[in-house]
């Protein structure tokens, strides 16, 4: 029998900060698609295997429209309204298509290794502040958060010097903790920004993605949406992905010295720490016709939870998952997400987690928590997971 069980798991186990809730490894031990009732009363499904994800996220029989989804988590509307102009993840084709072929050609590998010589300058000048502040220092406001946000200013063309104000909307967003109407005046506060914006660039166009897009098809609203969007999608992530890599690889003193010797590639510790720490740890996609998986029929209309740290952390796909192990290859983990709505960023992503690590452990070779890591402070309270500070010291 598959009885729904009553909440999707949502709570940490203590001990290890980067472990997944222990009920998500129970329920896939038993089926890779569980019953279970969503805060709106709904009855749907939870996936939590490596192969059902993949399947899911890869089969356009299942919508990623905000408009007919049941949310997992409480503090939602019970009826979503739609994705507002700009964000693509809540899309289905042919609207996605149209915006992911317009931003196909800027976010290309290519395109994203010529950025390797600013990305490096950037998280230098960074380096030498937080150097120059003295030990300690907290990590994320000196080091993880500037570097990926003085990045996607440039690119974008936004100016940095609003990065508080913007910084904080982003954030806003993906809380769990924030009521709805915060969200939404951020959002608004966002779009508001970026239209201003995008109305000068219309008019004085500069080198950057936001000007270059003025001369596509996409109207005003449609483009400061985008916008949004792309800027709230490129700041919190990667800085997520930097604090949070950095606090486990600290944690992990024989990894840090593979790495550093270099036993590990940065390639392949890039990959593993994005396998093992999944910050964007769940997605949700609604079934549009009756769609047989994993041994059960999923119900057209019926939403189905997708848990990317269930699935990251699967066993029949990574042996040893709870383990972080640099020299494994992770390729095929869903950290990225998978299927049409595949993280658009990734090299972008990757060029800066490529550079950063490296650059942060050869600037601060005596790296070290200046807390006890139970005493960092973990945000559970958000739909991307990391940490909200990183005390660290140096000699
Ligand atoms: C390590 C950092 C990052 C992680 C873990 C991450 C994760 C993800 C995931 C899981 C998705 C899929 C969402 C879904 O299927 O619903 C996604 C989509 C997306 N990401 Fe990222 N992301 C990262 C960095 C970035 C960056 C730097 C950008 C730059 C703009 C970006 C832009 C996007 C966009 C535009 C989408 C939507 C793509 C679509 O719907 O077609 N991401 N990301």
């Amino acid at each position: 029998m598959n009885d729904p069980i009553p909440a999707l798991p949502t709570t940490r186990p203590a001990g290890c900060p980067f472990d997944p809730p222990s009920e998500l490894a129970e329920l896939r031990g038993r089926r890779p698609l569980t019953r279970m009732t969503y805060p709106d009363g709904h009855v749907g499904w939870l996936a939590t295997s490596h192969e059902v994800v993949r399947a899911i996220l890869a089969d356009n029989r299942f919508s990623a429209r905000y408009e007919i989804m049941h949310m997992p988590i409480p503090g939602y509307p019970d009826e979503m309204p739609s994705a507002p102009p700009g964000d693509m993840t809540g899309m289905d084709a042919p609207e996605h298509t149209r915006f992911r072929q317009l931003l196909a050609g800027h976010f290309t590998v290519r395109r994203m290794r010529l950025l390797t010589e600013r990305v490096e300058q950037v998280c230098a000048e960074r380096l030498d502040d937080m150097a120059a502040q003295g030990s300690p220092a907290d990590l994320v406001t000196a080091f993880a958060q500037p570097v990926p946000a003085l990045v996607i200013c440039e690119l974008l063309g936004v100016p940095f010097a609003d990065h508080e104000f913007f910084q904080r909307q982003a954030q806003l967003l993906t809380s769990i903790s924030a009521s709805m109407e915060d969200r939404a005046a951020a959002m608004t506060a966002l779009y508001e920004y970026l239209h201003d914006l995008v109305l000068a660039k219309r008019k004085e166009p500069t080198d950057d993605l936001l000007s270059d897009l003025t001369t596509s098809d996409l109207d005003d609203v449609e483009l400061s949406g985008l916008g949004s969007f792309l800027l709230g999608a490129g700041l919190d992530t990667t800085a997520n992905m930097i604090a949070l890599g950095t606090f486990a690889l600290l944690t992990n003193p024989d990894q840090l010295a593979d790495l550093r010797n270099g036993w590990s590639t940065v390639d392949d510790a890039v990959e593993e720490l994005l396998r093992y720490l999944t910050i964007a740890h769940t997605g949700i996609r609604t079934a549009l016709a009756d769609v047989e998986l994993g041994g059960e029929v999923v119900r057209a209309g019926e939403s189905v939870t997708i848990s990317l740290q269930a699935a990251n952390r699967d066993p029949a796909r990574f042996p040893n998952p709870d383990m972080l192990d640099l020299s494994r290859r992770a390729a095929g983990h869903v950290a990225l997400g998978y299927g049409i709505h595949q993280c658009l960023g990734q090299q972008l992503a990757r060029v800066e987690m490529r550079v950063a690590f490296p650059a942060l452990f050869t600037r601060f070779p005596t790296l070290r928590l200046a807390v006890d890591p139970a005493e960092v402070p973990m945000r559970t309270d958000s739909n991307l997971y990391g940490v909200h500070e990183l005390q660290v010291s140096w000699d």
